[in-house]
């Protein structure tokens, strides 16, 4: 076998995926017509899904199957990842779609739904349920009661039912906790898949591969090698239309809580025992758990904030957050924030771990930077002063998906000079074009009952609690002005002492060339 056929796959070894019936409550919303049916339609394409299935749109409007699946045929030509549609693959796949109009709240909608999953036959598309909840979360409670009452929803026997529930998962510890135990009442933690996007993402995915996988590297991965972490999570889009959700969110709450957490959960947590869900999962609690708590005084001191005033972005005029549609004239809603973060364990103690996003950035890029500590600069430093460059290896999430190690080379020539030089890994040139939506992966594994990409309740909780800290440091402190940046600006000068203080500087992401 030659090393180009020595690949070794996660998915390999696992049951195929059994026959079963999709139900999307919310399916009127953006995220079915923008994700849910792109990702189902590209899994039906790739030979993915199972034998049988069906998916089941459940939405308050009037309509047919015939007109949800012409709504669902138009979406896709905006929104699907290749173009144009496969009329004919479109034409199987979209003969298992189904509407059943019904309020969440009405019980006779949810004896509808079991009439409709019932005319699918006595065996598994009748029984093996995925219940995706593209709904407020406020409304996770009651469906989870309807649809047990329904007796669509058990505890045991050889079928399987799950709940797929979307962030915002809470707001704060307390409401995650709340919205837990109403899950909880009516299904097992088991059956209950907490999504966060960037886990399906391949080079999310690829973090604990290329650590575990690669011995130069995991050597290398702690406080004696390595001198600081930045995660960069930045955006060029404002909030667009989503200013009345993102006066409940702000940054925090949006990005940091979940995706950033999860990057860093992952970048920072110790090998698990094994690639099973638990473990995996286990691991990236106790990193959670690590996190040093920030006290009101620590979060002056290591949390900045910010929020966009009026800018240009690549060319375009922005307006400021306070004059984005449903936002308040005089909110202090965060749309930046960059954290400076210990974790106290063996490995990391002393190595601070930078975090930021935000809105309305120069560029949309996901990075993660491992900064290594400087050599002791005894034979360059007549060239170099102390400016002997650190060596520096980069995990680029997104997009230009890649790996870079930058380190020190001589530049040709007869005079001795040094400078850094990279060496760069990238997808696209290594694997080909082949970049599957974060959704494609998501719902294949929650089919397969794969919870290893998903959220367990202690890790949902465990980064509220972090969040908490974060936002009782800022309470009843409105935004001063030092917190405010222009849109096209990489954030307010207060991120950019934040590392100064510890001799270190942001590194941003470079535009792809
Ligand atoms: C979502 C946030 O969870 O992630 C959005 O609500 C954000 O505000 C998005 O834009 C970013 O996701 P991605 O995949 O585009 O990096």
């Amino acid at each position: 076998m030659s090393d180009h056929t020595m690949t070794f796959r996660l998915g390999e070894g696992r049951k195929a995926v059994a026959p079963c019936t999709i139900v999307i409550f919310g399916a009127s919303g953006d995220l079915t017509v923008r994700k849910l049916i792109p990702a189902l339609y590209h899994l039906f394409k790739d030979k993915q899904m199972p034998p049988s299935f069906r998916v089941v749109g459940f939405a308050r409007r009037e309509k047919t199957d015939a007109s949800w699946r012409a709504e669902l045929r138009a979406g896709l030509d905006q929104f699907s990842r290749t173009k144009p549609v496969d009329e004919a693959v479109w034409a199987a796949f979209s003969a298992n779609l189904h509407y059943c109009m019904g309020d969440l709240t009405d019980t006779a909608a949810y004896a509808r739904l079991e009439a409709l999953l019932t005319s699918f036959g006595s065996g598994p598309l009748r029984e093996n349920l995925l219940f995706y909840l593209a709904i407020s979360p406020s409304q996770f409670g009651i469906v989870a009661e309807n649809v047990h009452r329904a007796g669509l929803l058990h505890q045991d026997g050889t079928a399987w039912q799950r709940l797929v529930v979307e962030k915002p998962f809470g707001h704060d510890l307390a409401s995650a906790h709340t919205l837990n135990s109403e899950l909880t009442r009516f299904a097992t933690e088991q059956q209950v898949f907490r999504i966060d996007h960037y886990l399906g993402k391949e080079t999310v995915q690829n973090i604990l591969m290329f650590r575990f996988s690669n011995a130069i590297f995991e050597r290398l991965w702690n406080r004696d090698s390595i001198d600081h972490v930045q995660i960069t999570v930045s955006e060029k889009l404002g909030v667009g239309d989503r200013g009345g959700y993102y006066e409940e969110a702000g940054a925090i709450r949006d990005m940091l809580q979940n995706h950033i957490l999860q990057v860093l959960a992952l970048v920072a947590m110790e090998p698990p025992v094994s690639l099973e869900a638990e473990d995996v999962r286990d691991e990236k609690v106790k990193l959670l758990k690590s996190i040093r708590p920030l006290t009101p005084e620590d979060v002056a001191k290591q949390v900045v904030r910010g929020q966009y005033f009026a800018g240009t972005v690549a060319g375009q005029p922005r307006p400021g957050y306070r004059q984005e549609i449903k936002v308040k004239p005089d909110s202090n809603v965060e749309t930046y924030v960059a954290a400076k973060l210990y974790i106290d364990n063996w490995r990391w103690s002393g190595v601070p771990f930078y975090l930021r996003t935000g809105k309305n950035l120069p560029l949309s890029a996901s990075e993660v930077r491992i900064q290594f500590r400087r050599t002791p600069n005894v034979l360059f430093a007549a060239q170099c002063g102390d400016k002997l460059d650190p060596n520096a290896l980069t995990l680029r999430l997104q997009p230009n998906e890649g790996i870079s190690l930058r380190f020190n080379g001589k530049v040709p020539g007869t005079s001795l000079a040094v400078r850094p030089v990279r060496m760069h890994f990238s997808y696209d040139s290594e694997f080909g074009a082949y970049t599957p939506e974060a959704y494609e992966r998501l719902l294949l594994e929650a089919m397969a009952g794969d919870a290893t990409l998903f959220i367990r309740r202690d890790e949902v909780e465990t980064a509220w609690s972090i969040v908490d800290s974060i936002r009782a440091g800022w309470e009843g402190k409105p935004l001063t002005n030092h917190e405010f940046y222009a849109a096209g600006t990489w954030g307010p000068i207060a991120a950019e002492d934040l590392l100064a203080q510890s001799g270190h500087a942001w590194r941003d992401p470079q535009p792809i060339t």
